[in-house]
């Protein structure tokens, strides 16, 4: 039994060769040229096709209870169009609601994912403090392989962070040796501005992105940087939308702190005209946050993705339906937050990324699948085409034209927000685990085969801490005894 890729070009975050795969048993078990089939395995003829890693998503939300609503896509359909489109692995977020225990909601959502079709992680968000979320947040790193920790700082009066949970957050994280993940956006300008706004009679989807502009995102990454450098603690800014969170990042990293970003291929790729489509539908389907930006900001997040300022591309896969959307039809505030992609992430990113020579192969691979794999902690096991790592693969047709479209996806969502982009390079294959999942347009994935993948937190952080606190021990100053001649 077992998969033979033939004849392929593999690409990796490090290099391209032309060698053969021999999956089995759910790994790679063997690369190099011309290896014999075994019995019994089929083969697959990879002849002018590059050979690698299946994407890995970092950043969706499958079936999320979220804003008086629950996300359309569940993790079998998710997974599912993930696969049709290249991407094998997703980390979605349990969110606990405030005052609710992060280990319940941590089984709740692991419930809800047995259905996934591909293999998933989740982070697990901090949405308020108290000593039990303190011993959770330990439980989950030390028992069940969660090495991530998410803040909302935006969404006032549902799962938003105030600097205290940060702080109490962040000082945990760490301490387990677990990386801290923030959404950037001041949610307290935001509700401001929403209000604002509002009253100024400006109801439509228009108001979104007016609410929300460049700098509520680029306080927030301030802050949270700011925060993660007196902390000491590493961090990861989902979603960066803006120059000023860009610029904010830049910074830290140049002054040597352990900062992360993730760039969404939507906020590449749409602008914010969007929002001023007369047709609510339409507007409406675009409302996520931070809403997509001008060309200016779009410029400066793909050089922001080519100099490694922003080592990941994710989709914030968050889908709702027209008539979810339409609970915010008389008013902006209400529609719920989210859009879908995961489906076309490789695509466009392919097409945009490399076809236009802003992205070298290898770079593709980094920023689709090898970055996410290291940052989070289950690098070789996914990321890469080696010996022993899982055979999560994709065959990529750099040939392959398709044009996008919500009538043809797999996604469980009626808008596209890729709606008619022609994108060339495509997967003719994608392989979870060494079985075929999807091949030239047929979808063959299976409910429940995913499987949840451990994140095991970061030794040099639990070795530093048996020496040093996160904070340097300060020496008090002693006081008292003769008083100095006046
Ligand atoms: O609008 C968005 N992004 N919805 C999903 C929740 C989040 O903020 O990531
Ligand atoms: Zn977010
Ligand atoms: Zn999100």
């Amino acid at each position: 039994m077992g998969v033979l890729i033939k004849g392929g070009t593999i690409v990796t975050a490090d290099r391209t060769w032309k060698a053969d795969v021999l999956c089995a048993d759910g790994i790679i078990k063997q690369i190099g040229e011309n290896l014999e089939k075994p019995s019994g395995a089929e083969v697959i003829d990879a002849g002018g096709q590059y050979v690698m890693p299946g994407g890995i998503d970092p950043h969706t939300h499958m079936e999320l209870p979220f804003m008086g609503t629950v996300a359309s896509e569940d993790f079998f359909s998710g997974t599912t169009a993930g696969a049709a489109g290249g991407t094998t692995m997703i980390i979605d977020f349990v969110i606990p609601s405030p005052k609710t225990s992060l280990i319940s909601a941590y089984h709740q959502w692991r419930e809800w994912a047995q259905k996934a079709a591909t293999d998933y992680s989740f982070h697990v968000a901090v949405t308020w403090w108290d000593e039990s979320v303190r011993k959770d947040m330990g439980t989950l790193v030390e028992k069940h392989g969660v090495n991530s920790f998410k803040h909302f700082m935006a969404y006032k009066g549902a799962i938003m962070c105030d600097d205290e949970v940060l702080v109490n957050s962040f000082t945990r994280a760490r301490e387990l040796g677990a990386i801290a993940t923030v959404h950037a956006e001041n949610g307290e300008l935001v509700a401001h501005l929403q209000n604002q706004i509002f009253a100024q009679g400006i109801t439509g989807p228009e108001g979104h992105p007016l609410s929300r502009p460049p700098g509520v995102e680029g306080e927030a990454a301030e802050r949270a940087i700011r925060i993660a450098d007196v902390l000491n603690v590493p961090l990861y800014i989902v979603h960066n939308s803006a120059i000023q969170s860009l610029n904010a990042i830049a910074r830290a990293r140049a002054d040597g702190q352990r900062v992360y970003g993730e760039v969404l291929a939507g906020h590449l790729l749409i602008n914010d005209s969007v929002y001023r489509n007369p047709d609510f539908d339409f507007a409406a389907a675009h409302v996520m946050s931070p809403p997509f930006r001008d060309e200016e900001h779009q410029k400066a997040l793909w050089k922001g993705l080519q100099c490694g300022t922003l080592q990941t591309t994710a989709t914030d896969h968050c889908c709702f339906c027209a008539p979810q959307k339409a609970a915010g039809k008389d008013d902006f505030r209400k529609i719920p937050n989210g859009t879908g992609g995961i489906e076309d992430r490789m695509g466009v990113l392919w097409h945009h990324g490399v076809n236009s020579g802003k992205l070298t192969m290898n770079e593709f691979v980094a920023v689709t699948s090898a970055n996410a794999a290291k940052i989070f902690n289950i690098y070789p096991q996914k990321g890469s085409i080696s010996v022993g790592a899982d055979a999560d693969i994709v065959v990529w047709d750099p040939q392959k034209t398709r044009t996008i479209s919500a009538k043809t996806h797999h996604q469980k969502v009626d808008f596209n927000i890729f709606e008619g982009m022609e994108v060339k390079g495509a997967n003719t294959v994608t392989l979870s685990q060494g079985k075929i999942v999807y091949k030239d347009g047929e979808v063959r994935t299976v409910r429940g085969a995913g499987r949840y993948i451990n994140r095991p937190p970061f030794a040099g952080y639990y070795d530093a801490l048996k020496t040093k606190s996160a904070v340097e021990k300060p020496t008090a100053v002693k006081r008292g005894g003769k008083k100095a001649a006046a």
